[in-house]
């Protein structure tokens, strides 16, 4: 039996603008998938992680369509192994649970079956999976979880290779990850924003060259360890997101909390309309910032980020 487990992440910076060939940055987080695969005589899987209640049971079909693909990736037969999944990362929208999990079972089929996969070749293996949960993912999600810290995601032309670099990040905030509780629609809210794009190029030439700029005084800050000033960035990426109508009263609300307990910056993450939110803070400040949350009715939960990408246990 073979072991092993991937971080999930979240983005800090970029989400919708990395559909137009923008740079994003996503960071890994601690909770964690765990992944056991054994050499057996038919296929099971077990599904032990926990849950936003109905996430499972939503996602098995392209659960088995995602392991079905990471098999024949890597040329081995489904019916000759079981899977067993667990660990500490909530299976939900917007945290990259299909990536975390996409690598953990790479890795642990690896070990396994003694395939010699690099770390390149894993990720390889878990972005094979991704499509079986997205059809076309940008890859930016089980990069996270196959090389942890913080990556530099930039998604290539039409047809044309993603551009991932991992990044030297100093900086290792804590995060508070507030949950709307309500789950959105990345397609339609995507399309929705094209919509509004297309139908004004000039403001959307303006948002643009600010948000390139955003980015590139995020990963500076981010390197250089300067939180006060990621935190001031993650409101003007935010201010951009509602600019361009993906925000929601609880994000906003959530976001108010936060600012107003004393996080450094706060912003909505992935694609919004719902989902999370998620809030920059000092040591001092989490727990406080935590409650405020809390006090406003939603779920909250702290994390440190730029956590170790997957790893073998066994
Ligand atoms: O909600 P998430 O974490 O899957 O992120 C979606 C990010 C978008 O930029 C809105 C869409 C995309 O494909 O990049």
């Amino acid at each position: 039996m073979a072991k092993a487990s991937a971080p999930g992440k979240l983005i800090l910076f970029g989400e919708h603008f990395v559909v137009y060939g923008m740079p994003a940055i996503a960071a890994a987080v601690e909770g964690r998938t765990v992944a056991e695969v054994v050499r057996a005589d038919s296929y099971s899987l077990v599904d032990e992680r926990p849950e936003t209640p109905g996430y499972k049971a939503e996602k098995r079909g392209q659960q088995e369509e995602s392991i079905g693909l990471m098999f024949k990736a890597m040329r081995l037969d489904r019916s000759k192994a079981g899977i067993r999944l667990g660990g500490d990362l909530v299976a939900a929208s917007g945290v990259g649970a299909s990536g975390a999990s996409c690598a953990a079972i790479a890795a642990a089929a690896n070990a396994e079956f003694g395939l010699g996969l690099d770390r390149e070749g894993i990720n390889r293996i878990a972005y094979e999976g991704e499509k079986g949960y997205h059809g076309t993912p940008s890859g930016i999600d089980n990069s996270c979880s196959t090389y942890g810290g913080f990556i530099l995601f930039k998604r290539g032309a039409s047809g044309a290779k993603s551009e991932i670099a991992p990044m030297a990040s100093v900086a290792k905030p804590a995060i508070v990850v507030g949950n709307s509780g309500i789950t959105s629609d990345t397609t339609k809210v995507v399309g929705e924003v094209r919509q509004l794009m297309e139908g004004d190029p000039e403001r959307f030439k303006r948002m643009a060259n600010e948000y390139v700029e955003i980015s590139k005084k995020a990963k500076a800050a981010l390197e250089n360890n300067g939180i006060p000033e990621i935190g001031e960035l993650m409101n003007r990426n935010h201010a951009l997101l509602r600019d361009i109508g993906v925000s929601c009263r609880e994000l906003e609300e959530m976001v108010e909390a936060a600012l107003g307990a004393g996080a450094a910056g706060a912003k909505l993450t992935g694609t919004g309309r719902g989902g999370l939110m998620i809030a920059l803070v000092t040591e001092d400040a989490k727990e406080k910032v935590a409650s405020a949350i809390g006090r406003k009715g939603y779920k909250a939960e702290i994390t440190g980020i730029g956590a170790e990408g997957v790893k073998v246990l066994r």
